[in-house]
């Protein structure tokens, strides 16, 4: 009898590692993937001699929308010199997140000026999006409102290809790869940055234009600021 129930528990010992195993195969048969995750801000390529930052958004995360235009200052007052990529990380409890973030996939795609002029609207219009707002709404109905918001915003022309690139599976896949980097890099709030690699702290809340230029000064050698405090972050 003691046997017999040994052998069981060995039996569903086996099945329960080679299910997990088939589980996680299953999960990760689309990495690594075949392009580097992110999108370039200005197509502006990242060389040698530039502070990369590397900038974690929700497309559908109020604190993520209050940190892009400061950030998107600070590269402009620092352009060349700095280069943005930003990841898309879909916060699951953000009911829309995935969704919207799928959508910036399949535009980038299909037009890649248009990615970023997309992420603003993101922000400019995420409200609408937001649990309680869309809490009575099916999950088509939304997908569709989106779909045809963002027509009005990408041209009509791109009505169709929009519609059934929410059907291919290749979008579902290249979002879900957003999501998986993100959480290879530890990140589980948004706004996250990375500087050159390391991550900036106060992750989840924006920085200002003068939060940048505080952290980014020293890098590239101007005046550097009186309190020597915030240098020494990483350290
Ligand atoms: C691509 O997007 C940019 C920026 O929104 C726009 O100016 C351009 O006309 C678009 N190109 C095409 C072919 O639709
Ligand atoms: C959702 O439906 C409930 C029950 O009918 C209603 O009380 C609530 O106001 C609705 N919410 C929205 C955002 O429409």
């Amino acid at each position: 009898m003691q046997e017999g129930k040994h052998r069981i528990l060995m039996l569903l010992q086996t099945a329960w590692v080679l299910l997990v195993v088939f589980v996680l195969k299953g999960c990760a048969q689309n990495l690594p993937p075949a392009k580097y995750d992110g999108f370039v801000y200005d197509h502006h390529l990242v060389d040698s001699d530039s502070i990369l930052i590397e900038a974690f958004f929700d497309p559908v995360c109020p604190d993520s929308r209050d940190a892009w235009p400061p950030l998107k200052k600070a590269l402009q007052h620092y352009s060349p010199r700095v280069s943005v990529v930003v990841h898309l990380l879909p916060l699951p409890y953000h009911d829309n997140a995935f969704v919207s973030s799928r959508v910036l996939h399949i535009v980038n795609q299909l037009n890649t000026s248009a990615t970023f002029p997309l992420l603003e609207w993101f922000f400019k219009n995420q409200e609408k999006y937001y649990n309680v707002q869309t809490r009575n709404l099916s999950r088509v109905a939304v997908a569709n409102d989106i779909v045809n918001s963002v027509t009005e915003v990408v041209g009509n022309s791109y009505h169709s290809d929009l519609e059934s690139g929410l059907n291919d599976r290749k979008t579902d896949l290249k979002t879900r790869v957003s999501f998986k980097y993100s959480a290879s890099r530890g990140v589980y709030a948004t706004p996250t940055f990375f500087l050159n690699g390391f991550v900036l702290p106060d992750a989840g809340s924006p920085t200002d234009f003068n939060g940048w230029k505080k952290i980014i000064d020293p890098l590239i050698g101007n005046e550097a600021p009186k309190n020597q405090e915030n240098l020494h972050f990483f350290l």
